[in-house]
Parts: structure tokens; C-alpha cells; sequence
């Protein structure tokens, strides 16, 4: 084995462990190790204890560690066992600034959080009297080019089962002219037309928008999420698949935009002669939960096109790629569109879930857009120290620096490891990598896990990496020891 890595078992407890960070002032109590001989059990003997207990009162089967979050601290998560990780998985990519950022233990500190805490409004009802204010200091400051509004939402799936409920909305009452009849109201009491009106939304395979009821009809990225559970007739057309690098398969790749645009533009004319039209489109910059698959400008520039052409509502699924890791707050800004998306949403990074609009796609009735919490206060208040910090430590363009530098790495993996590894692709720290089997991929993230860093999965087969903003060169310095250790050892033991 040529790759022994030298580093700091990353268990708490020894003289390494006043610091949370694996640094070379423990090297002298380092061992030397070997991922392929593994040393520490994964999960540990704390978690599995706590999560049999678990298993009895609340569904544990995906629980990987038990967190201990006060001893976590910036990229580095430590679990109950001991185990300190690098994480660039960070909460499945939905923490901002990693752990206990002092900004935002400060904001938790602010005397307004006890209030927002404590008296949880209904906040379609009776919002608090600063609410407005704070959506102008978090949302409305960094809302996506063209979309004046925002509704807040609790969860990613809920934004987007809420903005497809939108357009359905906004469709029926540009056909109609106006508000809904008294037909439609008594008609959709019965789940009959014109009040239940057969409409659609096209979404893509390999897309994944959420787990509810409705959302699962837009999910195809894995058959577990999806199996047992009814399913509306709504159709699903190809996302294309790219071969990487891109400037090496450029024609592919325009034959992949084409035919896929074709495909959509097909669907939208069928479904129309059938009278199930097609009211809404909806899609991810990067299929992320689907194994990070790309699309090119012009793809998306197609697609809205498409959307204006046929009237149809264009929701961009911003839930992953939103938040800076790309290098932006948004990922669709890099695609130059001529008209902006119809409705944008999004979750994770922002704390609160939600999704933008253009002034067309406002409700005016009241509870058509409704339910008791649609956000929580207390989060906005955490929003506004993230969005200052990141605006102050500018990181959405360290995002984008180191980001360049992971995915060269990742090209020069995929040089070393040519049959068991391919498409190194990114934007920002949005990253991923191909292994050639599910099983050596496994094998490369619990190798990995060995040697304390936390990384993610996604599609069949691939390696995803989502740190969080505040990763800086030097923790690529350690990931990289770690992951070409994990990665080294993963192929000698095939
Ligand atoms: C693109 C995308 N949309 C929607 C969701 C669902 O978000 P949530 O888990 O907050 O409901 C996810 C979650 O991973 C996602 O990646």
C-alpha cells in the first residue's frame, strides 16, 4: 500500500482534543493508518445503543451518527462516540456557515429571539409587526433578478408542492379571466372540472423535489422514495446526461440539449391535444439527490423559452443549489436567461423554506396559499447574520475560489483512477465524482469516514461534496489526504 496516510485519529479524549481541529500539532501522537484496516467501528457503540433505543419510539433506519452539536465547530462535526469528521456533507448540504458560528451564537443571544421563539405566530395571519423588515433584510435582499415577491414556507418540498399549487392557480385564472366561478367552487367540492380543472406539471427523471403526497409525482431519482405510494398522471421527460470534461464532448452534449428540448416541446403538444395541459414545469439547476447531473445554459434557456411559448409556468427548484456554493446566491444566474424564471424556490441554506415570484403569480383570495406556521420568525432573525456574514467574509467568491480548486483535484482523481472513476464535475463546491460501482463507492465514503471526513452520496453511483461556505483551502489540504487515502485503498482491496 503506497498511500499510508499520517494524520490524528479523530477521537476526542486525547491531547489532540482541545482544539477541534485535526491539526499537525497532534502529529507527534499520530498514528499511522490505513483505511483499508479499519480502526474505529463506524457507527460507534454510542450510536448504535441510542439508536435502538430510537428505533422503538420514532423511525431510526437512516440514522447514521448520533451529533454531539456542542462540541461540533466549523467544518468539523463531532459524533457521540468520539469521532471528529471534516464533514463537506454538512446536514445534506443545508448548513451555511458549519457549526456554532459565532455570529450566529451571537443572534440566538439577541433579546428579539425570545420573542420569536416563544410566540410562534400564524404567520398568514398574524405576523409579527416587524416581519416585513425582516424579509427585507434576509429574502428581499438577495431575491433572484425579475421576482419581486416571497412566501415563506417550513420545508423544501412544501415550497414547491406550494409554488406548483400557484401555478395551477395562476393558470386557470389567466384562462379564466379572473377569480374562480361559483362553479368552480361548487364543482371542485366534488373533484369535478372546471373547479378540479386535468392539468399537469412536467418535471424530469433522475429530479428530486420532495417526499409529500404531490411532490413524489415530480421525484424520480430513487424507486425506495417513491414505492406503495399513489401517483399523478403527470409526465416526466429526460434531463440530459452529459460526458465530461465538456469542452472534449461538445457535439454530445448540444445532442443531448436538442433532443431532450424536443422530447419536452413533444410532451407540452400531446398533453394539450389530450386536454390534461401542462400548467407548470419544474426543475433543478443541478439534479442533486439524482447524482448531480448538469444542464448547459442553452438547456435552460430552451426550456424557458418553451415555458413562454406555451404559456407555462417555470419553477426552478433552487432547494440544493441555492445559498452561494455554486459561487452565487443562485445557480440559475449563470444561465443569462433573456426572461427570469416564473418562480424560484428554496430551503436549506436559507434556514426557512420558501419560493420567489414574479408579480403575475400573487394570490389575492385569502388561505389559497396558507397554513398555520408558513415560516418561522426565529429563523429570519438567523438568516439576517448569515446573509451579513457571508456578505462581509465574501464567501460566495470563496465558494467559487476553492471550489475551483477541489474540482481540479477531482479532475486529477479521475486522471490517477481512469477505469474507477469519471465525470469530475462542479460548480463552486457543488461538487461530485463517478465511481464505477455503488460498492466502490461505498467502500471510498466509509474509508473516508476512517479517515475523519464526512462525505456524501447521490445518484447510483456517484461522490457528492457540499461544505459549507466557510471551507477554506486548508480544509481541502486535510480532505484531500483523507480522500485519495480512502480512494487508494478502496481500489486495492477490489
Ligand atoms: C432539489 C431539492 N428539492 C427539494 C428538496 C426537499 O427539501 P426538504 O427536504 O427541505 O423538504 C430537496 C432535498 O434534498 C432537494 O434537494
Amino acid at each position: 500500500m503506497t498511500h499510508v496516510l499520517m494524520r490524528v485519529r479523530g477521537r476526542l479524549g486525547g491531547n489532540c482534543l482541545r482544539g477541534l481541529s485535526t491539526t499537525s500539532v497532534c502529529a507527534k501522537s499520530a498514528s499511522q493508518t490505513k483505511a483499508s484496516e479499519p480502526q474505529k467501528e463506524i457507527p460507534g457503540p454510542v450510536t448504535q445503543k441510542l439508536k435502538k433505543e430510537m428505533d422503538k419510539v420514532h423511525q431510526a433506519p437512516a440514522v447514521r451518527f448520533f451529533i454531539d452539536y456542542e462540541k461540533s465547530k466549523g467544518n468539523y462535526i463531532v459524533d457521540v462516540d468520539g469521532n471528529k469528521y471534516l464533514d463537506m456533507f454538512m446536514q445534506i448540504s443545508s448548513l451555511p456557515l458549519g457549526y456554532n458560528h459565532p455570529d450566529l451564537i451571537k443572534a440566538a443571544q439577541d433579546p428579539k429571539m425570545i420573542s420569536a421563539l416563544i410566540n410562534r405566530p400564524a404567520l398568514g395571519s398574524f405576523p409579527p409587526k416587524d416581519w416585513t423588515e425582516r424579509l427585507h433584510k434576509t429574502l428581499i435582499d438577495i431575491r433572484p433578478k425579475g421576482l419581486s415577491g416571497v412566501q415563506t414556507m417550513m420545508c423544501g418540498t412544501c415550497s414547491n408542492e406550494n409554488a406548483i399549487k400557484t401555478a395551477f392557480m395562476w393558470y386557470q385564472r389567466k384562462k379564466r379571466g379572473g377569480p374562480p366561478s361559483e362553479e368552480d367552487l361548487m364543482s371542485c367540492m366534488k373533484q369535478l372540472p372546471p373547479g378540479t380543472p386535468s392539468l399537469s406539471v412536467l418535471a424530469f427523471q433522475g429530479a428530486f423535489h420532495g417526499r409529500t403526497m404531490g411532490m413524489l409525482s415530480v421525484t424520480r431519482s430513487k424507486a425506495i422514495h417513491k414505492v406503495d405510494v399513489p401517483a399523478f398522471d403527470w409526465p416526466i421527460a429526460n434531463f440530459p446526461r452529459y460526458k465530461y470534461p465538456l469542452n472534449k464532448n461538445v457535439d454530445y452534449n448540444k445532442k443531448q440539449d436538442t433532443a431532450c428540448l424536443q422530447e419536452v416541446e413533444k410532451i407540452i403538444g400531446d398533453r394539450k391535444k389530450d386536454k390534461r395541459d401542462v400548467a407548470a414545469l419544474i426543475v433543478e439547476p443541478i439534479q442533486a439527490e439524482g447524482g448531480d447531473h448538469h444542464g448547459s445554459p442553452e438547456f435552460f434557456q430552451g426550456l424557458r423559452d418553451l415555458c413562454t411559448t406555451y404559456g407555462i409556468a417555470f419553477i426552478v427548484d433552487e432547494v440544493q443549489t441555492g445559498g452561494g456554493s455554486t459561487g452565487s446566491w443562485w445557480a440559475h444566474d449563470s444561465w443569462k436567461l433573456k426572461s427570469p424564471p416564473d418562480m424560484v424556490t428554496f430551503a436549506k441554506k436559507f434556514l426557512t423554506g420558501g419560493y420567489y415570484y414574479k408579480e403575475d403569480f400573487k394570490m389575492n383570495e385569502p388561505y389559497r396559499i396558507y397554513n398555520t406556521w408558513m415560516g418561522e420568525p426565529s429563523k429570519m432573525l438567523l438568516l439576517e447574520a448569515v446573509v451579513n456574514v457571508i456578505k462581509r467574509d465574501n464567501l460566495l467568491n470563496q465558494a467559487g475560489k476553492v471550489g475551483k480548486e477541489l474540482q481540479s483535484y477531482l479532475d486529477s482523481l479521475q486522471g490517477q483512477y481512469p477505469k474507477h472513476l469519471s465525470n469530475a464535475r462542479g460548480a463552486g463546491t457543488f461538487s461530485a465524482i463517478d465511481c464505477s460501482s455503488a460498492g466502490l463507492r461505498d467502500k471510498i465514503v466509509n474509508n473516508a469516514a476512517q479517515n475523519d471526513l464526512h462525505i456524501g452520496v447521490c445518484g447510483d453511483s456517484s461522490i457528492r461534496f457540499r461544505p459549507a461556505l466557510i471551507f477554506e483551502e486548508k480544509h481541502l489540504k486535510e480532505a484531500k489526504e483523507a480522500l485519495s487515502d480512502a480512494i487508494a485503498s478502496a481500489v486495492q482491496s477490489k
